[in-house]
């Protein structure tokens, strides 16, 4: 009894010395870190994401769990070679307690790197390497954004649905496009089609020319193409000038019309797209986020933004769960596994793997905007391949 009493003593005795610690960890500003690109052909996605998850901690009054936000930021420049360093520089330097990051594919694998090895908690806003929610999946690693998997499977089944029997695909030489292709292949094949020619440009080059010459002398009955931000622009631009708008119909991942629409005009008039966002949903939800990112940047929101502004909303979920201690990993991860996301696009739900399975939609373009005009794929999960988790 005695024993007994001494024991819960000593415990009260821990719990009162760890308290002020732990209290001044829950009530410190908790730092988040943006790797970001601000520069280069995918500057304005960049922007966009910072913009919608800035939005949302303003609308909980700059607060999460009762924590404050201070924000540090790197310029990643879509720069594969020098992300280890740029990572490092918010883990080590700044020692942020979340990465936020990134829209390249092989510059947020080197962040999902680093997050794993130094176990600090990583939400990815767009880059949609398939592996980080499949052989490099863990549990302090989640994405807001899609698999390079999800939309392409999506567009190819659509594809593959409207007859089309031979198709060119036309792509970015690295992981975001190579996995578009080879997600867009998968399905488009499974219904009946077959892709007769890939063709592909290195990152970031905009040099089309011969390429769409070729694409000419195929006469494919479709082109698949995953390009985005300045790149898709350009891209969209040339295929109108080279004359082939009108006679082999362009489809791609939805990120060849998202964000670039004003930049592009009539160019994209038409063009029929998968993702999972649409500038016309016209849900309670959605409005209300489109007018409050209308009135505080005097722009209307893209893919990115919503991005953007659910990687803060799933950051609040998990840090109100833990009451604002990071280092709460398991509860934090528990929290999001079991979570439905309210998100603009529609609500969603993480799979296993920590990528969102949510709709995908069949947009074209209508007078400027990507209007829905069909579900392209219904709840579409990533298959995870590799994730052992
Ligand atoms: C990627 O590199 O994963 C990526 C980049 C831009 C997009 C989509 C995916 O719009």
């Amino acid at each position: 009894m005695k024993l007994l009493r001494r024991s819960t003593l000593v415990l009260a005795a821990a719990a009162a010395l760890a308290s002020p610690l732990a209290m001044a960890q829950a009530n410190g500003k908790l730092k988040v870190g943006f790797m970001l690109p601000y520069t280069g052909t995918y500057a304005a996605l960049g922007n966009a994401i910072e913009q919608g998850f800035r939005l949302y901690i303003d609308e909980q009054g700059g607060k999460l769990a009762g924590r404050e936000i201070e924000y540090f930021k790197v310029d990643d420049e879509s720069s594969p070679p020098k992300a280890t360093d740029n990572v490092n520089k918010l883990i080590k330097r700044d020692q942020v307690d979340v990465l936020i990051g990134t829209v390249h594919s092989g510059v947020a694998m080197a962040m999902a790197k680093a997050a794993q090895s130094s176990n600090t908690l990583l939400i990815v806003p767009n880059g949609g390497a398939n592996a980080i929610t499949g052989p490099m999946c863990a549990p302090n690693i989640f994405r807001s954004s899609f698999s390079n998997w999800q939309p392409a499977y999506a567009m190819g089944e659509a594809a593959a649905k409207k007859k089309h029997k031979t198709a060119v695909t036309i792509t970015w030489k690295y992981a975001a496009g190579n996995e578009s292709v080879e997600g867009f292949r998968e399905a488009f094949e499974k219904g009946g089609g077959k892709v007769i020619k890939d063709l592909t440009v290195p990152f970031p080059n905009v040099e089309f020319q011969a390429l769409l010459t070729e694409i000419a002398a195929l006469k494919p009955d479709m082109v698949y193409t995953f390009f985005a931000g300045g790149g898709a622009v350009k891209f969209v631009k040339d295929y109108a000038a080279a004359g082939l708008k009108d006679s082999i119909p362009l489809y791609g991942a939805g990120f060849l019309t998202d964000g670039t629409l004003k930049a592009q005009g009539d160019t994209a008039d038409g063009l029929l797209t998968a993702l999972h966002y649409a500038d016309s949903l016209g849900t309670k939800r959605d409005n209300a986020f489109r007018l409050s990112y209308a009135k505080t940047y005097k722009q209307q929101p893209d893919v990115y933004a919503v991005q953007g502004y659910d990687a803060a909303q799933m950051l609040a979920i998990g840090l109100q769960a833990v009451k604002g201690d990071v280092s709460k990993k398991a509860e934090f991860a528990a929290a999001l596994e079991k979570a439905t996301v309210d998100s603009p696009r529609g609500s969603f739900t993480l799979s296993k793997a920590h990528n969102p399975v949510q709709d995908f939609y069949l947009r074209q373009v209508t007078q400027g905007e990507n209007k829905v005009v069909g579900i392209a794929s219904k709840a579409l999960k990533d298959p995870a391949r590799g994730c052992k988790m």
